[in-house]
């Protein structure tokens, strides 16, 4: 869970960090967009790399999503005997969420790739043209769209708040100060990446960009 999860939080952050080259304007964000097509060039032919990070996506999701269970189960292996009280304020938010949380962004992403890599729900839909598939994306009158990307980025904080923070217990980190030191860096580097995502729908929203 804590590998696929760590391979999968460093796609977020260099997928944020790429799409904010849209406040650069339209040429350098399609540029951006063509370049993550010709990367690796001319080693690898086109769309290459592409194709080699789609796989190993895949299969750290379905790695990611198959360890879930396996994890409950162990849980529940370790502790037999149920709770006869369990107080219901016992964990965060983002760790009681987690499960859901995560079907919700599974959701998303499908309804993503639709919209923004196949274009297919997209009202532009030009593959050649992310910027102006962004920009139709986020008109003031979609804002049911703007609203799907809002719940399902905040899902995705939340998940990663706590994510983080267990990943790091995980990996060995078991000392008090350390886990309150893991739970600042979970919550600053969770709301960074939400700030991140969330700038470009808000951005158009609000003219910033258009
Ligand atoms: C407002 C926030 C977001 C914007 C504006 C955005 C924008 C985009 C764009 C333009 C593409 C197509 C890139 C291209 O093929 O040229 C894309 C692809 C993708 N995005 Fe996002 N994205 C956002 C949030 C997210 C989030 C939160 C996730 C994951 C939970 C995500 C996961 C993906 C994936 C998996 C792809 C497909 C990459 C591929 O084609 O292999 N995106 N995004």
């Amino acid at each position: 869970m804590a590998g696929t999860g760590i391979l999968l939080v460093l796609f977020l952050f260099a997928h944020a960090a790429g799409n904010l080259k849209i406040f650069f304007g339209a040429g350098p964000f399609d540029h951006y967009a063509h370049w993550l097509r010709t990367i690796g060039s001319p080693l690898l032919p086109d769309q290459w790399y592409l194709w080699i990070q789609r796989t190993v996506l895949t299969a750290a999701v379905l790695g990611h999503v198959g360890a879930a269970p396996i994890l409950a189960r162990r849980a529940r292996k370790a502790r037999p005997v149920r709770y006869a009280h369990r107080p219901a304020v016992q964990a965060s938010y983002a760790a009681r969420t987690m499960r859901w949380g995560g079907v919700i962004i599974l959701l998303f992403v499908v309804f993503h790739i639709l919209d923004l890599t196949t274009g297919t729900v997209n009202p532009v839909g030009d593959p050649q043209h992310p910027y102006a598939d962004v920009v139709a994306d986020f008109a003031p009158h979609r804002w049911y769209v703007t609203l799907c990307y809002t719940l399902a980025i905040v899902a995705v904080g939340l998940h990663l708040r706590h994510g983080i923070f267990s990943a790091a217990r995980t990996l060995g980190q078991q000392t008090a100060r350390g886990e309150r030191a893991w739970r600042a860096v979970a919550l600053a580097l969770s709301v960074l990446l939400v700030a991140g995502y969330l700038s470009v729908p808000f951005a158009v929203v609000t003219g910033l960009v258009k």
